[in-house]
């Protein structure tokens, strides 16, 4: 039997039952705003961007409001670095991904996501590398390999699985940490290492030549360029191996402000196509005073840092 109070109680529940559904499609409607923001922001893939350079590449991009992609050897510590990315406060989301140029198989996650369009970059840097010093008499096939794998097989990898989306678009690009083309003192030293570096520059320029002659250079925004500082940064490449102090070195916020003048600030980036960017040069010309980047008063170029160790070695 119906009484006064059962209806009450009843009214009650279908009351709260209605509000509480309303609540939740409140938050999926948030959540799915969100995720549409999210979405539809750029993204850029940073290799190598656990530490160093990519690093400060990551951080930039972040407070630029992209979805930023780092990857690293290791997939928890790329994931904890992402995590510790995300407390920049912007809508961009940071996600870390392994990424072993030594195991192509064991990076296949990214990978895969690549070659299917899960993720499509608007920008690529080709920032990971790897730093040996040994001379021409001195390498190893397996050392050889392994520079080859990481300094010059892997931006080449990432560079065809991202240039297609970038062509179609017509905007973003990608950005090589490589040397420009110069042979000296510390390439003839170097040879192993730099000519495994030095290829990266070659392959930039081939792919800067290759952007389709059917987008006309007045219809797009892309740019494909290289990137290299003139002095030694602190990162673990110079600390780690002993070749300077973290007195010798600038911080490597110096080639990030290069690469976001490059791309935020400049007007007609794609003139840059096929160019070599070297940090010092084009902050000057933009007036940004480069001291600020130093640890110390008595920091002298990556070139003498690099020929003074050596001839100690
Ligand atoms: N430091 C300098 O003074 C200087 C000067 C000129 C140019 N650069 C260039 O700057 C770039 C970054 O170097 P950095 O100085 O920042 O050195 P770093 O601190 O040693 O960083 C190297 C990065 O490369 C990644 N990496 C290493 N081996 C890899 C592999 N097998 N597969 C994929 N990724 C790998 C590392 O990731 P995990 O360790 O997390 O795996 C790390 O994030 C390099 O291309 C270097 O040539 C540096």
């Amino acid at each position: 039997m119906y009484t006064h109070q059962s209806y009450n109680v009843k009214n009650n529940v279908k009351n709260n039952v209605k509000n509480n559904v309303k609540k939740i499609y409140k938050h999926i409607r948030i959540i799915f705003l969100y995720m549409r923001l999210v979405n539809n922001l750029k993204t850029v893939l940073i290799t190598g961007g656990t530490r160093g350079v990519g690093l400060e590449l990551a951080k930039m991009f972040k407070k630029q409001n992209y979805n930023v992609i780092i990857t690293g050897r290791d997939s928890n510590y790329s994931k904890k670095i992402a995590k510790k990315l995300n407390n920049i406060n912007t809508n961009g989301i940071v996600k870390g991904y392994k990424l072993d140029f030594l195991d192509i198989n064991g990076s296949s996650k990214l990978l895969n996501k690549l070659q299917d369009k899960t993720i499509q970059p608007t920008i690529l840097i080709n920032n990971a590398g790897v730093l040996m010093l040994d001379n021409i008499n001195n390498i190893t096939d397996k050392r050889l390999d392994t520079m080859f794998k990481v300094n010059t097989y892997g931006p080449i990898l990432l560079s065809k699985l991202c240039k297609d989306h970038i062509w179609k678009t017509r905007e973003g690009g990608i950005l090589f940490n490589s040397p420009p083309y110069q042979i000296d003192n510390k390439t003839t030293h170097l040879m192993p290492y730099m000519q495994s570096k030095l290829a990266q520059t070659t392959f930039m320029k081939s792919l800067a030549n290759s952007i389709p002659q059917s987008i006309p250079t007045d219809k797009h925004n892309i740019i494909v360029a290289s990137f290299w500082t003139n002095y030694p940064l602190l990162t673990d490449a110079i600390i780690k191996r002993g070749i300077g102090k973290e007195e010798d070195c600038m911080h490597p916020a110096i080639l990030s402000d290069t690469i976001k003048e490059l791309l935020f600030n400049t007007k007609n980036v794609s003139s840059y196509n096929g160019k070599e960017i070297i940090d010092e040069d084009f902050l000057n010309k933009r007036k940004i005073d480069i001291t600020k980047y130093k640890m110390s008063k008595n920091v002298s170029k990556l070139d003498k840092l690099f020929m003074n160790h050596l001839i100690k070695k």
